[in-house]
């Protein structure tokens, strides 16, 4: 981040601070419940959403050396990641060429050599060529060279392993980041571990996943006997970088800032910024951490989400180790808590009581979030 933007952020928290304001949209918006259950509005984010945009799906510290890999299948296209040499990665559909199988059936594993499809028992290098075929003399015309693994768009950045799920789609990570790639280059996160990784699953909408996070006004209540009294009721900063944002959630010390020289500023040890990169991913940065957290859809009310935290070097000691983890639990027990309310949501929209949810001024994220939806679903769907 820009020093002139961390100093600028930090003079609008502490403006709000004085008014006991917060960023607000010039007025409430509202979304009709059916978003959330609507299956044929599924098959359409399905399409030109999750089909179509490039989204991370893992951090290159999982994978380390040549050979190390990782399968993700959670709704969509079942991907299979691979290291190569010389520190690049492969990305496949992990589906075999023969007759459609999947391929890798382990969800991760290191230094392998080939891939060997469990129901014929065709055989893939890291490289995806086809190097196997038993009893090849019952394919007699087949030609390897165009029965290899079938490639996705692939990049490393900011440390995430990025894809397109079109295989003839296009990737270009920093366009899509735009004025958020320079923003996230300043944070290390291609040298960070992965950290304490979970999957879990949860009956909601994908959608829910991200709105549970994109305004502040919950915390008060939501998390009252966990986080809340770190932070300020009700005030925070939210930016759109469409179809990105950044959501700034202050914490009491900032105010202390006030009667502190500028060049001594963190806005980080003060505040928790929130990346939320459309679709699917979210990257909360703390004062010496990250969480991260990737939704994939499930069926239009499922979700799995793949989360973790990003630390600067894998901790070599038990105390490091019981460090990292107690920030973690942190995190995620009032995660566990803004889940079972979305599950509630989930629940709540499918009765009658609501036709529309509404969002307050306050909850400007939600509003922007669901228009960047409506922009992709209602003008490209077309
Ligand atoms: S489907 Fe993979 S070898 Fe036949
Ligand atoms: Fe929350």
């Amino acid at each position: 981040m820009k020093r002139s933007t961390e100093l600028n952020l930090i003079k609008r928290v502490l403006s709000h601070v004085a008014e006991k304001s917060t960023d607000m949209a010039d007025a409430t918006s509202s979304l009709p419940v059916t978003r959330y259950y609507d299956p044929e509005r599924f098959e359409a984010e399905q399409k030109l959403i999750f089909g179509r945009l490039p989204r991370a799906i893992g951090h290159i510290s999982q994978i380390p050396e040549t050979g190390d890999f990782f399968t993700l299948d959670a709704g969509d296209a079942p991907v299979l990641i691979v290291r190569t040499e010389g520190g690049g990665v492969n990305a496949f559909l992990n589906v075999c060429r023969h007759r459609g199988a999947r391929l890798e059936w382990d969800a991760g594993g290191c230094g392998r050599k080939r891939f060997t499809c469990k129901y014929h028992g065709w055989v893939y290098n890291p490289d995806g060529a086809l190097i196997g075929i038993p009893g090849s003399e019952g394919f007699p015309e087949l030609n390897r060279e165009i029965h290899g693994l079938t490639r996705l768009p692939v990049q490393i950045r900011h440390g995430f392993v990025w894809i397109q799920p079109d295989p003839k789609g296009e990737l270009d990570m920093a366009d899509y980041l735009g004025d958020l790639d320079a923003e996230l280059g300043g944070f290390d996160l291609d040298t960070h571990v992965q950290f304490s990784p979970r999957r879990f699953s949860k009956k909601i909408n994908w959608k829910l996943v991200i709105d549970t996070f994109l305004e502040g006004y919950h915390v008060r209540t939501a998390h009252k006997d966990t986080i809340a009294p770190m932070f300020f009721d009700n005030i925070g900063l939210t930016d759109r970088f469409e179809p990105h944002q950044r959501i700034i959630f202050p914490k009491l010390t900032i105010s202390d800032l006030a009667d502190q020289p500028e060049e001594t500023w963190s806005l980080r040890q003060h505040a928790n910024i929130l990346y939320v990169l459309f679709p699917n991913t979210m990257i909360l940065v703390q004062p010496d951490h990250m969480g991260v957290f990737h939704g994939y859809t499930d069926g239009v009310d499922g979700v799995v989400v793949d989360a973790c935290a990003l630390v600067p070097h894998a901790p070599a000691t038990d105390k490091a180790t019981n460090y990292w983890q107690k920030n973690v639990d942190i995190l995620f027990n009032a995660v566990d808590e803004d889940f079972a309310l979305a599950e509630s949501v989930q629940a709540g929209v499918k009765t009658q009581a609501n036709e529309h949810l509404t969002f307050g001024r306050m909850e400007k994220g939600l509003g922007w979030f669901h228009q960047s939806i409506d922009q992709i679903v209602d003008e490209k769907g077309r």
